[in-house]
C-alpha cells in the first residue's frame, strides 16, 4: 500500500469516528432535553423539541373565546400552573396561589354576574391570586399569568385573561364563591378549553411605538 493511500484510509477513519461522536453527542443532548421536559409533565415532555418554537408561541397567542366540547386534560392544567410558577417575581417572593377550576358550575354564577360569557363554553379556569402585602403582588401575578396564557397556546389550547383587580365588583363576587383567605386578591381568572379556531392572533406591532435611545 502506498503512502498517499494510508493517509486517506487514516483521515476518513478519523472523518468517521468524528461523525459518530457528533451524532452519539447530539443525541444524548436531546435525551437531556426530553428529561427536562419530563420535569414539567408529560404534556410537555410531549411536544417534540422544535415542534412550535417560543416566538412562534409569542405570536400565535391570542385571546380565545370560544372553545370546543373537548375536555382539558388535568396533566396540561398542571403544566399550566407550573408554567405560572416559572415566572419571575420581584426579589423571588413568589406572591402567588392558584385555584384551578374544573368543575365548571362553580363558575357560572360569575358568568352571570361579570358578562364573561366565554366561561359557560370553557372546560377550565385558573385563578391567579397574589399576596396583598407583597410589594409586587401585580406585577407579579401578570407575569404568572402570561406564562400561563403562552403554555396553553403551546399545548394547543385556548385561553383569555380576565381581569380580577381592580375591578372591585368582579373581585367581589370571586371573593364570595370562593372563600379564599383576606390576604389574597385575585389578579386574573384565566378561561381555558380547547380552542374552535374563530379566534386569530392580531397584529399589533406599531413601528411609532419604538422610540430608539430617546424619545
Ligand atoms: C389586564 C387584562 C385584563 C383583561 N381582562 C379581560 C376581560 O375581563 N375579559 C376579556 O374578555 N378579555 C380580557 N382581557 C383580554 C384582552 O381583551 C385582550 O388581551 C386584548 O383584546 C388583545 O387581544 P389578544 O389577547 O388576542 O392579543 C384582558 C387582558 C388583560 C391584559
Amino acid at each position: 500500500m502506498n503512502r498517499s493511500r494510508l493517509t486517506n484510509i487514516i483521515l476518513t477513519t478519523i472523518l468517521v469516528i468524528g461523525v459518530a461522536i457528533l451524532v452519539v453527542q447530539m443525541q444524548n443532548a436531546k435525551e437531556k432535553r426530553n428529561a427536562k421536559g419530563a420535569e414539567y409533565g408529560t404534556a410537555a415532555a410531549e411536544m417534540k423539541t422544535g415542534e412550535k418554537s417560543a416566538l412562534d408561541v409569542i405570536f400565535s397567542r391570542k385571546s380565545v373565546r370560544h372553545y370546543t366540547d373537548r375536555e382539558v386534560e388535568t396533566e396540561k392544567l398542571m403544566t399550566l400552573v407550573k408554567a405560572g410558577m416559572a415566572a419571575p417575581t420581584g426579589m423571588n417572593r413568589q406572591p402567588w396561589s392558584f385555584i384551578v377550576v374544573t368543575n365548571m358550575t362553580q363558575l357560572a354564577p360569575i358568568s352571570d354576574m361579570t358578562g364573561l360569557m366565554m366561561l359557560k363554553k370553557a372546560k377550565a379556569a385558573i385563578i391567579v391570586l397574589g399576596k396583598k402585602d407583597e410589594k409586587f403582588w401585580q406585577q407579579d401575578c401578570s407575569a404568572a399569568t402570561e406564562n400561563i396564557l403562552l403554555a396553553a397556546e403551546a399545548l394547543g389550547l385556548g385561553a383569555v385573561w380576565c381581569a380580577g383587580y381592580p375591578l372591585t365588583d368582579r373581585v367581589d363576587n370571586y371573593k364570595k364563591l370562593f372563600n379564599y383567605s383576606e390576604d389574597y386578591e385575585v389578579l386574573s381568572l384565566i378561561s381555558i378549553g380547547y380552542p374552535t379556531g374563530e379566534d386569530q392572533p392580531k397584529d399589533k406591532y406599531k413601528e411609532e411605538k419604538i422610540h430608539w435611545n430617546r424619545w
